[in-house]
């Protein structure tokens, strides 16, 4: 987090052991670094070594002057990344090396694009934006038949707009795109404008009102509470259950719900199938057909499987 430089940090340089800063950390002193920027790299990757405590980590800080330069040897410009991330600069700040590195990443990731073979084009990521690095749940709405021709669309949680796109360029019509994330819906509006997509992007949360063909979702896929606005894409506390509670009411008759889920959460023993299957039928929906996938990503679980769900409301909903 950027904050002002703390008054008790220790002000170190390459001299500094890792074993040393450690025991600062362990007593809550953090380190103000002023050596060389490639030194406190690999002063972190000693520290990685030797604990895997984030906190502890994040005691590691960089220096930014008023207008987001580090004042080190060798750093690289980040005034750009920094931007982005946080918005215009102000005063002095500090920063964990941890996070300066993230959102180096992500301002890469936003410059250069993902390739999104499905799409036929690149997606940019802002920072704090879930990126599609995976592919394979794109892939299964690239393939779900859709329930009727150029059906309307809903995308919910649309983070960098890509399942909009790959909507919008299969042919639905009248999409409209929704994230509670201000800095998803920035960056989907802008994926969606470079792409030449006409897709109305709300931020808000769940539905927009009325009713659609077609509404997809790609809820956060980790049950548990999101500490920061960048946890948003990954963990969730309802918007699966309150997406599936509400969706008949944003389907048309005909309509279809795809909800797309991996099945990590059961293999955390955080969820199992039957209470998923059990809150489908609860909301008075039916599974028309379970596409399923196995990810390819390298840091996926070998036995990990993707699903879209297809859903449409039963012909009666249950006694509540
Ligand atoms: C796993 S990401 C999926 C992003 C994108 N649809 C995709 O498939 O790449 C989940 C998204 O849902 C958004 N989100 C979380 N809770 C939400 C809510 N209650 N209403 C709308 N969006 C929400 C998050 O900000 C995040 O962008």
């Amino acid at each position: 987090m950027l904050s002002e430089p703390p008054a008790s940090a220790l002000l170190a340089d390459d001299t500094l052991r890792a074993d040393t800063a450690l025991r600062h950390f362990r007593r809550g002193r953090p380190v103000l670094w002023q050596g060389d920027f490639h030194g406190a790299r690999q002063l972190l990757t000693a520290l990685g070594r030797r604990t895997n405590s984030v906190p502890l980590l994040k005691m590691l800080l960089i220096p930014l002057d008023a207008d987001y330069t580090v004042p080190l040897r060798r750093a690289p410009d980040v005034r750009a990344a920094c931007t982005e991330a946080f918005g215009p600069p102000t005063s002095p700040k500090a920063l964990p090396l941890r996070e300066l590195l993230g959102v180096i990443g992500a301002h890469e990731w936003r410059v250069k694009g993902i390739e999104v073979p499905v799409l036929g084009a690149k997606i940019h990521p802002h920072y704090g934006v879930f990126a599609p690095i995976r592919q394979e749940y794109l892939e299964l709405a690239g393939r779900a038949p859709f329930p009727t021709t150029n059906p309307t669309a809903f995308d919910i949680g649309t983070g960098t707009g890509v399942l909009a796109a790959l909507l919008a360029r299969r042919g639905a019509t009248k999409i409209v795109a929704t994230d509670v994330n201000p800095r998803a819906c920035a960056c989907a509006r802008e994926n969606l404008a470079r792409l030449g997509h006409d897709v109305e992007v709300q931020q808000r949360d769940l539905f927009p009102p009325g009713r659609a063909d077609l509404v997809v979702c790609n809820p956060p896929w980790v049950p548990g509470r999101a500490r920061s606005d960048l946890e948003l894409a990954i963990f969730d506390t309802d918007m699966l259950d309150r997406f599936l509670a509400d969706l008949g009411d944003h389907l048309t008759p005909a309509g279809e719900g795809w909800l797309i889920l991996s099945d990590l959460a059961e293999h955390l023993g955080l969820r199992t199938r039957e209470d998923l299957e059990r809150t489908i039928a609860r909301a008075g929906l039916r599974v028309t057909q379970r596409l399923d996938t196995r990810p390819r990503h390298k840091r996926a679980r070998a036995d990990e499987t993707t699903s879209l769900w297809r859903l449409q409301m039963a012909r009666s909903r249950p006694a509540q």
